[in-house]
């Protein structure tokens, strides 16, 4: 029998050359091939074209596969993303710009913490947010992501299953306590109406009341 992954996958998105690219190119120069899932680029796409989002945030830009995937959703929006190093921020302009999205993509450099500070200063308001980066600052990502919101925006992020060991409460492991602590925290916020879709490797979505 199939596996339910390799089902979806077979069935919905058969075939992603953007995704094949871009993980070969990042295998090469040594990056390390944590894009997401191609069934969750396939839902993140969904979710921008349904929301009708126009302004974008992502924290963890890596090779730009998720961002191709939320501009893929809406071909005309803008999308900043966050990233600490810099030659990813470089390889994912590139494969962007390869995907037929140059000019739409604006990357901020450093820790997103700073960087999301730096965007609330200059009272900057998106529709859609997508989280992947550093587990440990979830929540942290989450409050701002909160502050940087329009009404009625998505937050989604992305490995809030961690494999299922968020399903292990005697887990002692960092980023597992602090994915337990962010679905629990979007599960009970009372500006969040949201849920935990087990796709790929688990994406938490919520929609800012
Ligand atoms: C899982 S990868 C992102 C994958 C990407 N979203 C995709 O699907 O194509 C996580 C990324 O977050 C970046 N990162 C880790 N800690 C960070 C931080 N404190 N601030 C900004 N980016 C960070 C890493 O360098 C890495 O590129």
């Amino acid at each position: 029998m199939m596996k339910l992954e390799q089902y979806i996958q077979t069935l919905f998105t058969p075939e992603d050359v953007e995704y094949q690219k871009i993980n070969e190119g990042m295998t090469e120069i040594g990056m390390p091939t944590i894009s997401v899932s191609p069934e969750t680029g396939k839902l993140l796409s969904m979710l921008v074209t349904i929301s009708g989002a126009k302004n974008i945030l992502e924290v963890g830009a890596l090779g730009g596969y998720s961002g191709i995937c939320l501009l893929r959703g809406n071909p005309s929006a803008h999308l900043v993303s966050l990233e600490l190093e810099e030659s990813y921020a470089n390889v994912a302009k590139k494969n962007v710009e390869e995907a037929g999205f140059k000019g739409q993509v604006t990357y901020k450099i450093g820790p997103a913490l700073s960087s999301l500070e730096n965007l609330s200063n200059e009272k900057e308001k998106y529709d859609f947010f997508f989280i992947d980066a550093d587990k440990g600052n979830y929540i942290n990502y989450l409050d701002c992501c909160i502050e940087l919101a329009n009404p009625g925006a998505i937050i989604a992020a992305d490995n809030t299953l961690w494999n299922f060991e968020v399903l292990n409460e005697n887990s002692t492991d960092e980023s597992t306590i602090s994915l337990r602590r962010y679905n629990e925290k979007v599960a009970n916020h009372s500006k969040l109406e949201s849920i935990l879709l087990p796709i790929g490797d688990g994406l938490t979505l919520a929609r800012v009341k």
